[in-house]
């Protein structure tokens, strides 16, 4: 088993479910864990995660020194390793060398956890410190163009450092080195299986529940739909299910979500709160407070459904949890996911909040629906955030631009799907922006708004690469939009990744 010390990053627990797919059993705890309850897990290694402190500032995260005398093998990774170097000795600067996004490394001197990787490679890189001097005994395994140690390990112990993040998916080689340290540094078997995710979050379901009733909120996206039917199996008709209509939602979602769940045979109940969620946000133009303000109609809602049911089910994955709030680490947050609201975390103190997947990324989750027997074209649906429409509107939300939104994402969709590309792109979308510009149809002046066409490649919504579309594609969906959708006499094209940018635009 390797134990995972997180320190707040967004990526901690991509570290962990990376090494559970490959076989080897990892698990989280808090970076503050005492040495003497290390040692009684009696873990075949130790990764020290990333986070958004500074080691060189005061009362930032630090473990005590005896870990490094453990006699086990550590990886720290990104913040985990400036700190292994500050702690042993070394110096660490602030800001001297920022790298953010795909970086190229080169591999100086053969090592154990280098095995299988070239000697030059794309890395993923998200930090503003760097090591400048090298603990006494470490040497310098791998060089960035611009960073000199972006991998270290001491020369006869086995404590390892990366200054990027092998844990994610544009780190090419990530897996591999992980798989080193896993098995030929720390010596693991790749013995462990999760194949009874299924049949033990059935039973932590009916244990949870015992006998009491279940509100469980569908979107047909692929996490909540897996819930459901999950819990379905799990409690019966002790499972209430419904399906809000918000009034952000896409062309013709309510009808198509609402038809598949009839084939899945799990009832759903429409509820129609447009007016509610369109009211509460008329002349709201910031991002976080359209996200409050939904997150608050939802809970709303909810409660109102809710009625005398003891729990409330969510669909909430990894990502959502880790952006929004600290998870047992001092991670920054970035948006406040809808689900993550104030009433809904006074629920989850109340233990009456249903969260099995919330351990999980989209790919894990797409697994287990597919053990479950749903559909493909589910479980293959790219994701929509929860606070629909909205996000994608930047500036007010208004009636008018909601339509040209909808209309323009529908031809988006259509093209997408036509140049089979829908399967193989984690997101495309469209996005209203609040600016008019000038243009010229016919012999017309005009003075219309701007679409910006956003399409990326994921794994786990973490991190992201815009996707290179074909140029005449983007050219017919341009056409199209602009001729089709009235109010609409410009397109743009997002060619931005994450980070530094995020997926949705608000
Ligand atoms: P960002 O924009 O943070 O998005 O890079 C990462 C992934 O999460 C989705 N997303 C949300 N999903 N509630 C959700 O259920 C939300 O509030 C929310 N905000 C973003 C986004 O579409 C992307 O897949």
């Amino acid at each position: 088993m390797i134990l995972v010390l997180d320190f707040g990053s967004q990526y901690t627990q991509l570290i962990a479910r990376k090494v559970r797919s490959l076989n080897v059993y990892a698990e989280i705890v808090p970076f503050n864990i005492s040495v003497d309850k290390i040692r009684l897990r009696r873990p075949a290694g130790l990764i020290l995660s990333g986070g958004p402190a500074s080691v060189v500032e005061k009362g930032a995260p630090i473990v005590p020194h005896a870990i490094f005398n453990l006699g086990i093998p550590i990886l720290g990774i990104c913040y985990g390793m400036q700190l292994m170097t500050h702690l042993l000795g070394g110096r660490v600067t602030r800001g001297d060398i920022r790298e953010y996004g795909r970086v190229e490394m080169r591999v100086c001197h053969g090592d154990a956890l280098f095995t299988g990787v070239p000697e030059h490679s794309d890395v993923w890189m998200s930090h503003g410190d760097s090591v400048l001097n090298l603990p006494m005994g470490f040497k310098r395994v791998a060089t960035s163009p611009d960073c000199p140690a972006i991998a270290i390990r001491h020369r006869s112990r086995p404590l390892f450092g990366l200054q990027f993040h092998p844990e994610v998916h544009h780190t090419k080689y990530g897996r591999t080195i992980l798989k080193n340290f896993a098995t030929r540094i720390c010596g693991e078997r790749r013995s462990w299986r999760m194949k009874d995710f299924i049949e033990r979050t059935i039973e932590d379901l009916q244990k949870q529940t015992d006998g009491r009733g279940v509100l469980c909120a569908v979107s047909g996206g692929v996490d909540s739909t897996v819930l459901a039917v999950l819990l379905h199996r799990a409690i019966g008709n002790r499972l209430k299910c419904v399906f809000v209509d918000n009034g952000l939602l896409r062309e013709n979602e309510a009808q198509t979500v609402l038809e598949r769940f009839r084939r899945l045979r799990v009832p759903v109940r429409f509820i129609d709160a447009s007016k509610l969620f369109l009211s509460g946000l008329k002349s709201i133009i910031e991002p976080e407070e359209k996200r409050r303000i939904i997150g608050r109609d939802f809970v709303e809602v909810f409660l109102h459904e809710l009625g005398d049911m003891d729990f409330l089910a969510q669909g909430t994955l990894y990502p959502d949890v880790i952006e929004s709030i600290s998870v047992r680490g001092p991670s920054a947050t970035i948006k406040t996911h809808h689900n993550r609201v104030k009433e809904i975390l006074k629920l989850g103190a109340e233990g009456r909040l249903v969260e099995p997947l919330k351990e999980l990324f989209k790919d894990e989750v797409r697994l287990v629906g597919r053990e479950l027997g749903i559909p493909d074209e589910i479980l293959w649906r790219q994701p929509f955030p929860g606070p629909g429409l909205a996000v994608r509107i930047i500036g007010e939300i208004t009636a008018e631009r909601l339509a040209i939104l909808r209309k323009a994402d529908a031809i988006l969709m259509e093209e997408i799907k036509e140049a089979r590309l829908y399967k193989k792109i984690w997101q495309s979308f469209c996005v209203l922006l609040p600016i008019q510009s000038v243009g010229v149809m016919g012999d017309e002046r005009t003075y219309d708004h701007v679409i910006a066409i956003r399409a990326v490649r994921s794994v786990d919504g973490m991190t992201a690469d815009w996707v290179h579309l074909p140029e005449k594609l983007l050219a017919h969906i341009s056409n199209r939009i602009i001729n089709e959708v009235k109010g609409i006499n410009r397109v743009v094209y997002d060619i931005s990744s994450k980070p530094p940018s995020t997926i949705e635009w608000e």
